[in-house]
């Protein structure tokens, strides 16, 4: 028998990653299928930002560079966040990552331990509960709720408080519910956990896609109230379309820094090289193709969220930010003698099977009766893929909504 290690059997592999793997799987097989499950945008990577790889390639820049990445990146991390939030953070205190998923998990390896709990608000993005207990700490669920927009409460969190709490995880905008929090409710955060030595870790990795002028200068209000316990985690990945580049960061307190450099070190070292170079042109570059790509997101999502809520059984609000639709799918879900489908999971499987579009069912995020659908694709197949969605519910699902 294989005797894996004991963390194995704590974690499972990332549920919204394994759509994206069967649909690879049918398309392989020749299925045409549209897909609402990516996370990521179907955008390319801006030509000046590719042209830097392009360059970094042409000049030979091809070798190991420092662990926490380059002088320039740094430097260019640390000017955007000065630029775009009015914070100041040194070079000593950033580190360069593959991806925002590294350096979230760098911040979980190098604060929480055993005995540790770690609250974080749900439906959540599957990899923040299990970086967690792969830190061997315990996560600690707020929740949020579908009637208040998923709003990330203050109070919520702050009951989940107890003498174990070691660390807050906020994810905002967030995947897979799109709500933001607001900065009233993360200062009454920081207050508490200033008081109290928690640590503060903010998910960024949406921070570029907010539709509306809304306050949500997150770092700003973490840095007046708790700077010392604060770990800002961001991505080059959906702001600048460059998922495969794997680019990420993390700014925070020095011997954070320091701690999660040495992680890196005996892991993964630096990021590619060429990939930091084309980084440091996407953040010190033009910003238009940011804004462009969240103008083209905000027509879809609108026209998206006009197709859908054609059916009452499909219940969903505008999300402030990211590109995922979060649809309450419950009113669709019927009892067994109806012979409807009794869970998200089961209607998900269904509708890619009978209509091929592939959506993230709810329990992915721990969210049973919902539907998570990416509009990180064309208005083609948006229109087309709304359309098979609401046949498929007009066949099988229950003639009345409850609500
Ligand atoms: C909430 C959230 N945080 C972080 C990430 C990490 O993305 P990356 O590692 O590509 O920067 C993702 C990716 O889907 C995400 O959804």
């Amino acid at each position: 028998m294989t005797k894996l290690a004991d963390r194995t059997t704590r974690i499972a592999t990332s549920p919204t990653m394994k759509v994206t793997a069967t649909v690879d799987r049918l398309r392989r097989s020749g299925v045409e299928v549209i897909d609402f499950g990516a996370g990521e945008p179907d955008f390319n990577t801006p030509d000046l930002v590719k042209g830097a790889g392009h360059s970094a390639l042409d000049a030979n820049f091809t070798r190991y560079t420092p662990v926490a990445g380059i002088a320039d990146l740094k430097r260019a991390i640390c000017d955007r966040y000065q630029a775009d939030y009015g914070v100041d953070y040194k070079e000593s205190e950033v580190i360069v990552t593959a991806g925002g998923k590294q350096a979230l998990f760098n911040a979980a390896l190098s604060l929480f331990g055993p005995g540790d709990e770690v609250i974080t608000h749900a439906p959540y993005w599957p990899t923040l509960t299990e970086q967690i207990k792969l830190a061997d700490a315990t996560p600690v669920l707020a929740r949020t709720y579908p009637e208040d927009g998923f709003a990330i409460r203050a109070t919520t969190i702050l009951d989940a408080i107890t003498p174990r709490t070691r660390g807050i995880i906020v994810n905002s905008p967030c995947n897979p519910t799109g709500a933001l929090i607001s900065e009233a409710d993360l200062g009454a955060i920081a207050t508490v956990a200033a008081r109290q030595g928690i640590w503060i870790v903010v998910d960024l990795c949406y921070e570029k896609l907010i539709y509306d002028t809304v306050p949500h200068n997150l770092p700003r209000v973490l840095a007046e109230k708790c700077r010392d316990l604060t770990v800002l985690c961001g991505s080059a990945s959906k702001a600048y379309a460059m998922t495969g580049w794997r680019c990420g960061w993390a700014l925070g307190p020095a011997p954070v820094i320091a701690a999660a450099s040495a992680i890196q070190s005996h892991a993964t070292s630096n990021v590619t090289s060429i990939t930091q170079k084309a980084a440091v042109q996407a953040l010190t570059g033009p910003q238009g193709t940011v804004t462009a790509m969240l103008d083209e997101y905000r027509e879809r999502r609108d026209l998206l969220h006009e197709w859908l809520t054609a059916d009452p059984r499909l219940r969903c609000r505008k999300p402030g930010g990211s590109f995922y639709m979060f649809i309450d799918i419950s009113d669709a879900l019927s009892g067994i003698d109806a012979g409807g489908f009794r869970t998200s999971l089961d209607f998900a499987d269904a509708l890619l099977e009978e209509s091929r579009v592939a959506v993230t069912p709810g329990e992915a995020f721990d969210a049973p009766g919902f539907i998570r659908i990416s509009y990180a694709t064309s208005m083609e197949n948006l229109r087309e893929g709304s359309k098979r969605l609401l046949e498929f519910v007009g066949k099988h699902a229950p003639q009345t909504a409850t609500a």
